[in-house]
């Protein structure tokens, strides 16, 4: 990161400086910054409304290429959301004319709702996230992810900095590494094969890795998650990985559903319905990601993170619906649905960590149901939880991150619908209403005692259109979320 004097703007030689612009007040104070808004104000095609862009070049007041001023709007309405946007636009659209180096000339002042420190790591975040790609599988790179981004900031505010950015790296970092395992096809990702990539991220920081294996898994009698496995040619693993710090007070545990390609098994998808399952592993990514985050940043608490990893496939091997099986926690379930797999590989891993470890909160992220889908849209996760805290934790982390979060209730009358004729439960419910509900009654089942909290991505995890500072596909969701709820507990 640069500081930046007026004198030195004169001398440095930018290729692309940006200028957030408010629309209704000057937030900069350097007078030449100044200067080159009073010009393009001038301009009739631009008034600093929101995503009103204008660029202008070889401006004499400073040794730029190129001046991109960038419209935030109206300054009460200018939020971190609005931007990590503005930086992520800017960027994707750097990298689209194929530029290397950019600049962002960050504000002195936006408005007393937020810190300026606050102003510099949205910026920060949005710019680093709109700068990721995934061209692994293209032979062809057509594009290329800008080399250098910087941020130009006055004396004054290098002083007022409380965040580091070494945090906000690490947190994107962790960001990028779940979309881009999200985003690799389920060839490629096999449970195997996806064991094998998290084991190897984890223990290059350093986490405590331990992964049981099939043999290891039908000794220790995890039914739940073997019945799921059952179909695939693949072998089924639990990883579980470890941060822990000596003397702390509180051990949280985060499990996530690890499910490479959900065919659905048996009761087999249909068309547009199994087109994306390959983003099924989208909890056991943002588990994984938030450990290896987590580490990066010395983070105080024991974090526990179990991830079951499992292929969800049809064959002569496949589990059948009618089939009744035995879960760790010793409960016998009646698979009423084949491609109801993704609690039943959670509730072994929940029962498993809470059988061990003994953790004081467990969370776990999946991409459990279309219902939540169908009931928050694609932009929101779903929040069940048995603890009112927990619940409003995790809510208020997903403001701040703008990981939206909604609670969503566990009504105890409705566990009826999982009633069995044969089993002690059914693993879908009696109806169709309230899928997203059902699911995660089915899981507080598992919770016991512990404080727990069931986070349905479903929609959020993998979003087929691009958006501001995030490529088509995995979005990587809840690692940020994840690593700012650690920091609060
Ligand atoms: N992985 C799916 C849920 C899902 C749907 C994730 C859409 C992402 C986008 C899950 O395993 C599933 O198949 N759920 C069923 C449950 C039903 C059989 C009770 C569903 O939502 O239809
Ligand atoms: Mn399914
Ligand atoms: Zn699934």
């Amino acid at each position: 990161m640069l500081r930046l004097t007026s004198a030195d703007l004169k001398k440095t030689k930018i290729e692309t400086l940006t200028i957030p612009v408010c629309e209704d007040k000057d937030i900069h104070n350097d007078p030449i910054i100044k200067a080159v808004i009073k010009k393009a104000l001038k301009l009739k095609e631009f008034n600093g409304k929101k995503d009103e862009v204008v660029t202008l070049y070889d401006l004499p007041e400073m040794n730029a290429q190129r001046v991109i001023l960038s419209g935030l709007g109206k300054l009460e309405k200018i939020d971190q959301e609005a931007l990590r946007s503005m930086a992520g636009k800017t960027v994707k659209g750097c990298i689209k004319i194929g530029l290397t180096n950019l600049w962002f000339a960050v504000p002195d002042s936006v408005s007393v709702k937020i810190e300026i420190s606050a102003v510099l790591e949205a910026m920060q975040e949005g710019a680093f996230l709109g700068n990721h790609l995934f061209q692994k599988f293209k032979v062809e790179k057509k594009r290329k992810a800008l080399r250098q981004i910087h941020f130009l900031v006055t004396e004054k505010v290098a002083k007022k900095m409380r965040l580091l950015p070494s945090r906000i790296t690490a947190v994107c970092e962790g960001t990028i590494l779940a979309r881009d395992w999200v985003n690799t096809p389920s060839n490629e990702k096999t449970p195997e094969k996806l064991t094998r990539s998290i084991v190897s991220q984890a223990k290059k920081q350093h986490l405590k890795v331990q992964v049981l294996n099939e043999a290891q898994l039908k000794q220790k009698k995890l039914g739940a998650l073997l019945a799921v496995a059952a179909g695939s040619q693949s072998k089924p693993s639990l990883v579980i990985l470890e941060h822990k710090v000596p003397g702390a007070k509180s051990t949280v545990a985060l499990v996530g559903k690890g499910v490479t390609f959900d065919s659905g098994g048996l009761n087999i998808k249909t068309g547009d319905s199994i087109s994306d399952m390959k983003s099924d592993m989208s909890g056991a990514a943002a588990v994984a990601a938030a450990l290896i985050t987590a580490a990066k940043l010395k983070t105080k608490t024991n974090i526990i993170g179990v991830i079951p990893i499992v292929e969800n496939m049809p064959s002569g091997k496949a589990t059948r619906p009618g089939d009744i099986i035995r879960s760790y926690a010793g409960k016998t379930i009646e698979i009423g649905n084949t491609d109801a797999e993704g609690r039943l590989i959670l509730i072994d891993a929940m029962s498993y960590v809470i059988k061990r470890y003994k953790p004081q909160l467990l969370i776990d992220l999946a991409t459990l149901t279309g219902a939540c889908v169908v009931a928050l849209g694609d932009k929101i996760a779903g929040v069940f939880s048995n603890d009112d805290d927990l619940a409003a934790g995790i809510i208020a982390s997903g403001e701040k991150t703008h990981e939206r979060c909604w609670r969503m209730p566990l009504p105890e009358d409705y566990k009826e619908l999982l009633k069995s004729d044969f089993a002690d439960m059914n693993n879908i419910s009696s109806t169709r209403t309230g899928g997203a509900i059902t699911a995660a009654l089915f899981l507080s089942e598992f919770a016991a005692d512990t404080s727990w909290a069931h986070i349905d991505i479903a929609g959020p995890a993998y979003l087929k259109k691009e958006s501001t500072y995030c490529g088509p596909g995995g979005t990587g969701f809840g690692v940020r979320l994840l690593c700012e709820i650690l920091e609060r507990v």
